[in-house]
């Protein structure tokens, strides 16, 4: 007897399945492209359960006749290729003919669909089974309805996660999609509830309007590059603005959504100078080249490619930007970085912007410390400490003298005591006192909030809208007061007494993108410690002297002085001992 056999068609047809359907997000993926790849101009995505329970998706594209309404499922079928040289050249989303047979393999599948010329036919299947086949009324157009996701197959179903996690992938992958079809109309639903809805419009800036609002949009200047067949536009951060994640860096080829290291290192590059440290850039990057000059094939899912010219296109990306950046700079003044500048700069600069806003941009887009900004500081933070610091400098708590000599690199303190020299992290350092601070407060008395003069308004993406939503009850308990405005808006009517009026919108948005660090116990520490994290001194800002003995003397007193609430180490200490046995003075003990 041999020990190879050849797998039932049924279980190979499940092992192919799982090439290309993970989870609700890639199935997706698969009809949404099918959908764009049949010319539809409104694609409707609607789930129960975050598509683990359901998953609908209505096009109006060009639908099937009856031959190909049987013969979609079959594995291999497609209209998109018919011979090999077409491989060469995919203009399309699909070509492998492998969705519908690879879905309806995992799940019970419905499909209706009408190419407009007849009647519509209705398919069911259930696994690898067909269950019925018949004629029924439908616009023109396709209807896919994916039930009971890996219903046959209990090990692949364990592996889904929560609603809210399935949901947050379909919410950021057809966010991703519906920047590359401006013109094509979006809808998403979760349990009824809308989640996307972007009605067509004609340009890529208005679909960036559309999703992410005028906040992001603002921070974006146009890209648009040509070097032979290969074109590259889109938008991308203005010089000096940026954003504190990745999460903005979505490029596309030929309208494809990719994933490629080598783009996202060209953009990286791009900025290098331009931006401040810490903040990234954002780009929604399109690339059109020659669909010969690009191989699709290289991923069952399809999210990576390799180009023919790889230098090439980095190269075309660094000039897009400079380009860019160049004629930004025409009618906006370069701006330092911020931590070369000094406080009476920044405060003229803030000033000069505040009238350039009548140009079209807004004052705070480089979200400068004003002076106002300084008085709100309260006294948990630096400035106030300052006084108070001032009058107890000279006395040192008990057992604890240090003195502070310096900064170092602007992000470094150096302190000294008789046993040993300290190198203390700034941000780090205030870090680990603030979050002490918070739980103490939340402990005992809690804190209040306060009203700022003029309620700001928060445009929120589809995805950010879905975890406030999620976060709503601990927002409010840490003292955010925010209503509804229509679409993703939310007008903030109160917020933390602790923070200030411009803090608040960076640490707003921080909590609610707030990723799972598990090392903290409950997720109000979580956002405790991402409040203290906006809130800290940042590496690179100059302190005072008083303002350095402040953070030495609190972190020295606070319980945990080694570590910051991350878990990143905040001070280096280098034993007097060691130094004299390193410079010989001592003989080694031994
Ligand atoms: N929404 C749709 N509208 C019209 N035709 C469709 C649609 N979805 C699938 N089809 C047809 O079914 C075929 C098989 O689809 P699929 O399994 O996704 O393979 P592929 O997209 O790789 O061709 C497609 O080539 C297309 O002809
Ligand atoms: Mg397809």
């Amino acid at each position: 007897m041999p020990l190879i056999k050849i797998l039932p068609a049924e279980i190979a047809s499940k092992i192919a399945a799982g090439e290309v359907v993970e989870r609700p997000v890639s199935v997706v993926k698969e009809l949404v492209e099918n959908a764009l790849d049949a010319g539809a101009t409104e694609i409707r995505v609607d789930l129960l359960n975050g598509g683990k329970k359901l998953i609908r998706i209505q096009d109006n594209g060009r639908g099937m006749s009856q031959e190909d309404a049987a013969l979609c499922f079959k594995r291999h079928a497609t209209s998109k290729i018919s011979g090999e040289e077409d491989l060469e050249r995919i203009s399309t989303f699909g070509f492998r003919g492998e969705a519908l047979a690879s879905i309806s393999a995992v799940s019970r599948v419905v499909l209706k669909t009408s190419d407009g010329s007849g009647a519509g036919y209705m398919v069911e299947r259930e696994g690898e089974k067909l269950l019925r086949f018949s004629e029924s009324a439908f616009p023109k157009g396709t209807l896919v309805e994916v039930q009971d996701l890996f219903f046959n197959l209990p090990a692949r179903r364990k592996f889904l996660r929560s609603e809210r996690s399935e949901l947050g992938l379909v919410v950021n992958y057809l966010t991703w999609q519906a920047l590359a079809f401006p013109e094509i109309k979006f809808v998403l639903t979760n349990n009824q509830k809308e989640i996307i809805n972007c009605p067509a419009v004609s340009s890529l800036r208005e679909r960036i309007y559309q999703i992410f609002g005028r906040k992001v949009l603002d921070k974006l200047m146009p890209l648009e590059y040509e070097e032979g067949s290969y074109v590259i536009y889109g938008l991308s951060s203005r010089p000096f603005a940026g954003r504190l994640d990745r999460q903005h860096q979505l490029f596309y080829v030929n309208r494809r959504p990719v994933k490629d290291r080598m783009l996202t290192a060209a953009l990286t590059q791009a900025y290098l100078g331009l931006l401040e440290k810490g903040k990234y850039p954002e780009g929604f990057i399109l690339l059109s080249i020659p669909f010969d000059q690009v191989d699709v094939n290289v991923h069952p899912a399809k999210s990576e490619v390799r180009f023919r010219e790889p230098q090439r296109i980095f190269r075309l990306i660094l000039k897009a930007v400079e380009m860019g950046a160049r004629s930004e700079s025409l009618v906006k003044p370069i701006i330092v970085a911020r931590e070369e500048v000094s406080g009476r700069e920044r405060t003229e600069r803030a000033k000069t912007e505040a009238d350039q806003s009548e140009l079209g941009w807004s004052a705070q887009e480089e979200e400068l410390p004003t002076p106002v900004q300084a008085e709100a500081a309260s006294h948990y933070g630096l400035t106030a400490a300052k006084e108070k610091m001032q009058a107890k400098r000279e006395s040192e708590t008990a057992g604890k003298s240090f003195r502070v000599l310096g900064q170092y690199l602007n992000s470094y303190i150096v302190a000294v005591s008789d046993e040993a020299v300290f190198i203390i992290d700034q941000h780090n350092a205030h870090e680990r006192i603030l979050f002490e601070k918070f739980l103490e407060l939340r402990r005992t008395t809690g804190w209040s909030s306060k009203q700022p003069l003029f309620p700001q308004v928060l445009e929120l993406s589809p995805a950010q809208k879905l975890s406030y939503e999620e976060m709503k009850y601990e927002l409010e308990e840490l003292g955010f007061g925010l209503e509804p405005m229509g679409g993703n808006s939310l007008v903030l009517r109160e917020y933390p007494e602790i923070l200030s009026d411009e803090e608040v919108r960076e640490v707003f948005f921080a909590l609610i993108e707030d990723s799972e660090d598990f090392r903290l116990k409950d997720r109000m520490e979580r956002l405790l410690a991402t409040m203290a994290c906006k809130t800290a001194v940042k590496a690179g800002q100059p302190l005072q002297q008083e303002e350095m003995e402040f953070l030495v003397r609190e972190l020295f007193n606070s319980d945990q002085p080694g570590l910051c609430p991350h878990g990143r180490p905040v001070v280096i200490r280098l034993e007097r001992s060691r130094i004299e046995r390193t410079l010989g003075r001592k003989p080694d003990e031994d």
